[in-house]
């Protein structure tokens, strides 16, 4: 027995089985009236973005805490943002965080707008998080497509085709799926679905609200849908990081280049990365060579750095010493918090 699917059935579901998210409003509470706060809709979908619902939590109730709304936000300095952001990577989000904050503040008066077409004006908003912040928060008819929903709609669907051209079409049907009331619930309904009883290996069909409708589960497929075209591989890219003490215990520290990767982080001075990379030591001495490979991966390239340390006595030519109380490893991005580890380990330093 077929039937098409009804969004209904699914927020049915929602209803019991939503998972529980500090930026979520439940749905009985919605009920009961309560709006989400934009601001914490918005803050959630940033740092979602390529990104783990678990690796998330911990620095949404941190940074909510510390800036409660987005006027808080924008006053922020940039230094203390962006040093809060380490360990979640990518952060151009960060960078244009402050600029989308400081832009809700200046230019709509501190309250974030309701439409897909003016959030997507603001930085760092594209039509993924448009389409999020728009239906969670305003319940605007939108459509939100992440990896979940995709998955969903290709087994719904029985989609053959491989991501990423089968990208269009996807979008296509959960468009035409989504109800026109209750969307916010609905696009995370869809995105529950995925993340736990149809998920990418295993999944529970015998329990999944949508399993009669579903034609991947009719034809036995569901499991081996979505297909992939194959991912290009990484190259491997070298460098060589330069870590620095002063015999007061001050650290040798560069803040990065607003432009480019790891834009505007903290970081060891280091050479250029690509496949031979030359010695640009930030300070002329006598450098230690740990003997230690730190490995990372990128979105585009795996990473090795060989790490150098050393005691200064002079004027460093780039970078500034950051006086040891002031330091804090965590607000190192993660690829310099490994070097960080590396020189502790080593003997010359301590
Ligand atoms: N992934 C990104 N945004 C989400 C949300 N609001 N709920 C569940 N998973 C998500």
């Amino acid at each position: 027995m077929r039937e098409t699917p009804d969004p209904q059935t699914l927020l049915d579901w929602y209803d019991v089985h939503a998972r529980a998210m500090p930026w979520r409003t439940p749905p009985a509470d919605k009920q009961a009236g309560i709006r989400p706060d934009p601001y914490r809709v918005w803050l959630s979908e940033i740092m979602l973005q390529q990104t783990t619902v678990a690796a998330v939590k911990d620095y949404f109730v941190k940074f909510t805490s510390i800036w409660p709304t987005v006027a808080d936000l924008a006053a922020a300095e940039d230094a203390d943002v962006m040093a809060a952001w380490a360990g979640l990577g990518y952060y151009a989000r960060a960078r244009n965080l402050l600029k989308c904050a400081r832009a809700v503040v200046a230019d709509h008066g501190g309250a974030f707008p309701d439409t897909v077409e003016a959030l997507q004006t603001l930085p760092g908003i594209g039509p993924y998080t448009s389409a999020a912040i728009a239906s969670i928060a305003f319940d605007r008819q939108a459509t939100v497509v992440d990896g979940n929903v995709e998955r969903v709609m290709s087994r719904l669907y029985a989609v053959e085709d491989p991501l990423p051209t089968s990208k269009p079409e996807l979008t296509k049907l959960a468009a035409a799926l989504t109800p026109t009331s209750r969307q916010g619930d609905y696009n995370q309904a869809v995105m529950d679905l995925g993340a736990t009883i149809c998920s990418p290996k295993n999944p529970a069909c015998g329990i999944c609200p949508w399993k009669d409708p579903c034609k991947a589960r009719a034809l036995g497929t569901a499991a081996e849908l979505p297909k992939k075209l194959p991912k290009k591989v990484k190259p491997t890219r070298k460098g060589i990081a330069y870590v620095a003490r002063r015999p007061d215990g001050a650290w040798l520290l560069e803040t990065r280049p607003e432009k480019g990767l790891l834009g505007g982080m903290l970081g060891w001075p280091g050479s250029d990365w690509n496949e031979d990379p030359q010695p640009h030591p930030p300070i002329e001495t006598q450098w230690q060579d740990t003997g230690m490979e730190v490995r990372h991966t990128f979105t585009h390239f795996h990473l090795k750095l060989q790490v150098l340390t050393s005691w200064a006595e002079t004027e460093p030519e780039r970078g500034q010493f950051v006086p040891h109380p002031q330091f804090s490893p965590a607000s190192l991005p993660t690829v310099m918090r490994k070097v960080y580890d590396v020189a502790c380990h080593h003997v010359t330093l301590n």
